[in-house]
């Protein structure tokens, strides 16, 4: 990935419900074949974020953590598949089940644990790492640091977006 063409913004949520609604911004902004990719601890909020995606997507059910099936899809506006890597080593234990086919599909594609598929992922990919800060310092349990890194033209106008969202909802 050339530096220059890439961007990064970092948002401070405070709730779950925060980070929903920027999990369904992001999913305003995607379109078919859009990639993201999800990183960040266990109990970070990486599965909160893709429930905003699927209800940008207007999916009824809410995504759970499909840790031991490795990928549930759900129909909405486009497919969305959520993917969780944890239990994967890596892509060659993937590649037999068919995995590209969905990745670099027509669907949105939610990737937990991306990290054990790099070297797989395209250039076009949203990266996006949520962080626990240290506790301490009226920091509350619930605020997580979100960074989103990904096409300098996808992230400005996300920004945008993600703006005009929340000046509406303050309102
Ligand atoms: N600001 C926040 N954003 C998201 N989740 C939060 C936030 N504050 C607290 N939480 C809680 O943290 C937990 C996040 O769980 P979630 O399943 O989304 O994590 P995860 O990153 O998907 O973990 P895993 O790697 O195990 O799949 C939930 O219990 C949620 O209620
Ligand atoms: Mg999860």
């Amino acid at each position: 990935m050339k530096t220059e063409d890439t961007m990064e913004i970092e948002i401070v949520v405070h709730s779950s419900d925060e980070t929903i609604a920027l999990g369904e911004a992001v999913g305003k902004s995607l379109k078919p074949g859009s990639i993201i990719a999800l990183r960040g601890d266990l109990g970070a909020g990486k599965t909160v974020l893709v429930k905003g995606i699927a209800r940008a997507l207007g999916i009824e059910d809410d995504p759970v953590s499909p840790t031991f099936v490795i990928m549930n899809a759900y129909e909405g506006a486009m497919p969305l598949y959520h993917f969780d890597l944890y239990r994967v080593s890596g892509a060659d234990e993937l590649y037999g089940i068919g995995f590209e086919e969905f990745l670099f599909g027509k669907g949105v594609s939610a990737v937990e644990w991306a990290e054990r598929i790099e070297a797989e992922l395209p250039e076009y990919t949203i990266n996006i790492e949520i962080a626990i800060p240290e506790a301490g310092g009226g920091v509350s349990e619930t605020t997580r640091n979100i960074r989103i890194k990904g096409k300098e033209e996808w992230v400005s106008s996300f920004r945008n977006t993600a703006e005009r969202a929340s000046r509406t909802s303050t309102k």
